[in-house]
């Protein structure tokens, strides 16, 4: 019998999509989400892809004593995975301390009980945001961590030194830190993916909501950087590529098959795609027509920035696989099971 993994911002986007490929594994999952930014019927997608009803709490993790009483009510974990995180970047430019709170506190009490309960390991969320505008791209885990424009990406800066100053304190245990770059798509059962609240801000879930016509047209911001097409490129990465990435962490901590207490990883492709050749993948890959026009860039976006994973392929024995066309399709067939029941 495998440990037990807590996943915190486990009925999330990436959390949900990670215990799938948890339970698949073997791993027995209590999820603990505040359901701030998810929905409870996610468990039933779980359950239907998986055939296994995660344990799940309905709690935040900022509250010190709803992480301990489920950790009495859960004993046996070993490992964490925290997802748990506000991560709008615009919403973070209006409501620094929400940010600041949610994602520092969660963090330090996770540490806090972590040594408390002899937990072994946490892996944590980061972002390709600690790298900035790069000054050379692809981006290595040794690229120089730039200043953050955002408090969302100053929290995960802080929390990436928070993790290494406890870390080489002499707390007992490790972690590994992975720096996702464009987690996108869904899974290809339909059953579970992406549900932005309100308009969303991130491309593919606009995109798609425009694909399918809540949305009249994707405004493509900026088509004059210094790229081949004047569009931003980004790294796309596959959810359930990313998600499986987290089992392999989590393994890599639970049987000491490294020496290091804390390692960090990015998570991309190694692909750069510019938003207009991924809406052009799209169109390609589904068939369906995206209305879209070029209006002024956003504020505070990166013109380019992509993956070298080597060292995550090398090292961890883990590789983006699924071709991005078929990522584009798992997207919209969860848009299309979206308005199937009506809830888009
Ligand atoms: C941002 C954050 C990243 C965070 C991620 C998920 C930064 C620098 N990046 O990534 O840390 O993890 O959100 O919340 O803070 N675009 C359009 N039209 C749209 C929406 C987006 O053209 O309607 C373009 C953007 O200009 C960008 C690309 O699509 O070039 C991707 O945007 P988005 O999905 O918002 O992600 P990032 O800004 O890369």
């Amino acid at each position: 019998m495998k440990p037990r993994i807590l996943v915190t911002g486990g009925t999330g986007y990436i959390g949900s999509h990670t215990v799938v490929e948890l339970q698949q594994a073997g791993y027995p999952v209590v999820i603990i989400d505040d359901l701030s930014n998810s929905n409870i019927e996610v468990l039933d997608g779980i359950e239907r892809i998986t055939g296994i009803r995660p344990d799940f709490v309905e709690a935040d993790c900022t509250d010190i004593a709803a992480v301990r009483s489920l950790f009495d009510k859960y004993p046996g974990i070993k490992g964490i995975i925290n997802f748990a995180a506000s991560k709008a970047v615009g919403e973070s430019m209006q409501k620094p301390v929400l940010y600041y709170r949610n994602n520092l506190n969660t963090l330090m009490n996770l540490l806090d009980v972590m040594a408390e309960r002899d937990v072994k390991g946490i892996v944590f969320s980061s972002s390709c945001t600690v790298y900035g505008e790069p000054d050379v791209n692809p981006v290595t885990e040794q690229s120089p961590i730039k200043k953050a424009t955002s408090p969302y990406g100053n929290t995960k800066q802080i929390s990436e030194e928070i993790i290494t100053d406890v870390i080489n304190a002499g707390a007992p245990f490790k972690s590994v830190i992975l720096r996702y770059f464009n987690p996108v798509g869904a899974h290809p059962s339909a059953e579970i993916g992406e549900l932005p609240n309100g308009v969303p801000q991130n491309l593919i879930p606009f995109l798609t909501q425009t694909a399918i016509g809540i949305r009249k047209e994707l405004s493509v911001f900026g088509n004059d950087y210094n790229t081949p097409d004047g569009s931003c490129i980004r790294d796309y990465i596959d959810v359930v590529d990313l998600a499986k990435a987290h089992v392999i962490a989590v393994e890599r901590m639970l049987d000491d098959k490294s020496s290091e207490k804390i390692e960090i990883f990015n998570l991309g492709t190694g692909n750069g795609l510019s938003v207009l050749e991924l809406i052009n993948t799209f169109e390609t890959a589904t068939g369906v027509k995206v209305p879209h026009k070029i209006v002024g860039r956003r504020a505070g976006d990166i013109e380019k920035v992509w993956a070298n994973p080597q060292y995550a392929n090398e090292v961890l024995g883990w590789k983006a696989e699924t071709p991005i066309a078929d990522t584009m399709r798992s997207a919209w067939a969860w848009q299309c099971k979206l308005r199937e029941r009506g809830i888009m």
